[in-house]
């Protein structure tokens, strides 16, 4: 299959992940339905990154560079924050903050592809 049609996968994986993160600020009690669309996005565009960036690395890049390691480690630790948010153990704003500062270094990650001495 065309890589790239794995490329707009990722990228509506992303777009879903952040949607859901901008949802958080709509989070609470009371709030039933905003909640679990939240979830579902989250969930869904976790799941999506997930399988579309396995699927470029099968494709394209065919190693396991730093850059791609420490990308997957970020993808952990957001889904983490993400749930301790939801849940109250951070609280909103700093854990909306938190997830758009890691967003950031994973967006520095995947175009600048440092560590690869390349
Ligand atoms: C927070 C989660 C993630 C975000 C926001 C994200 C975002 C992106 C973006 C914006 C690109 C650039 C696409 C392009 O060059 O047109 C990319 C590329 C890529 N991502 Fe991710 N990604 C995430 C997680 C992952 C995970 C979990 C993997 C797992 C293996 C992965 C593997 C890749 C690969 C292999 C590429 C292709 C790099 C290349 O152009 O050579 N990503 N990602």
């Amino acid at each position: 299959m065309d890589p790239a049609i794995f490329k707009v996968l990722h990228i509506i994986g992303a777009i879903l992940l952040f949607t859901g993160i901008g949802g958080l600020m709509g989070c609470g009690e009371n709030r039933p339905h905003i909640n679990k669309i939240v979830s579902i996005f989250n969930g869904l565009g976790l799941l999506i990154l997930a399988v579309a960036g396995l699927g470029l690395q099968g494709m394209m890049i065919k190693a396991w560079p730093l850059w791609l390691i420490l990308k997957i480690v970020i993808w952990v630790v957001m889904a983490v924050i993400f749930t301790m948010t939801k849940k109250d153990k951070i609280g909103m704003k700093n854990g909306v903050l938190i997830l758009v500062g890691l967003g950031c270094v994973v967006a520095w990650l995947c175009i600048m592809k440092p560590f690869t001495g390349a």
